[in-house]
């Protein structure tokens, strides 16, 4: 049985690496993104500035959009694995209850942003991180219709059309900028996280049991 000093840690080393890799692909992605967008916008009148953009041009952001992509794509799908093989997602993100849900937007509307328990994520950070790693599944998949329509063409069928496709894109660009702008603010306001998620946090030896 393990002890306390060689339980894993919260967030074990693959995790972390894992979640800063994944925040370094989403810091090319997203600027690169808006260089692209720049070329054919989507909401008429609405074009991303210079200092937003990643790339001088849109060629330019299509090869860091690339760049990133494969990152994103190969550290995604190891996250992915890696939580469900070692049943971090069940343990971590489940179960979210209703009345806990409520409970939490009311506290955080009170600005009663308590979190004591590292060890425990509240069902609103649940939900969150559910939706966030959806989002990245969603862009990837419409990412890679928009990227080859002719190969890809029964992806981009089931997605409703090329223009559908390249919508729910900028959709996901948007729910995952809203989670960062959120995410960072609370790992700011609460900088114990912050530190756990670079150092690994408090050893935690009853609910992680069988991660490495
Ligand atoms: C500079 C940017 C980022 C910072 C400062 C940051 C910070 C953090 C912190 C402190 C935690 C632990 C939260 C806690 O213990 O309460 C965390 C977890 C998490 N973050 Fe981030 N994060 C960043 C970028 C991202 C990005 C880009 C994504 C995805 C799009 C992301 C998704 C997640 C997820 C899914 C978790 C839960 C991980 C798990 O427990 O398996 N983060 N982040």
């Amino acid at each position: 049985m393990r002890d306390a000093v060689t339980a894993p840690r919260l967030h074990p080393v693959p995790v972390r690496v894992m979640h800063w890799l994944n925040a370094l692909a989403m810091l090319v992605m997203i600027p690169s993104g808006w260089g692209i967008y720049n070329d054919d916008v989507i909401i008429r009148g609405t074009l991303f500035p210079d200092w937003m953009r990643l790339g001088s041009w849109a060629a330019e952001s299509l090869l860091w959009h690339f760049a990133g992509m494969w990152l994103l794509m190969l550290n995604g799908l190891a996250y992915l694995v890696y939580g469900l093989v070692t049943g971090r997602f069940r343990e971590r993100l489940l179960p979210i209850r209703p009345r806990e849900l409520v409970a939490t937007v009311r506290d955080t509307l009170r600005l009663r942003i308590a979190h004591a328990d590292l060890t425990v994520y509240n069902a609103v950070q649940k939900l969150l991180y559910i939706v966030v790693i959806l989002a990245g599944v969603a862009q990837v998949v419409s990412g890679l219709a928009i990227w080859k329509p002719v190969q890809l063409s029964g992806l981009v069928a089931a997605l409703g059309g090329f223009q559908a496709a390249r919508l729910l894109h900028f959709g996901g660009m948007a729910v995952i900028t809203g989670f960062l702008v959120v995410h960072v603010a609370l790992a700011l306001l609460v900088p114990r996280t912050l530190w756990a998620m670079l150092a690994g946090g408090p050893r935690v030896a009853s609910r992680l049991r069988r991660q490495p």
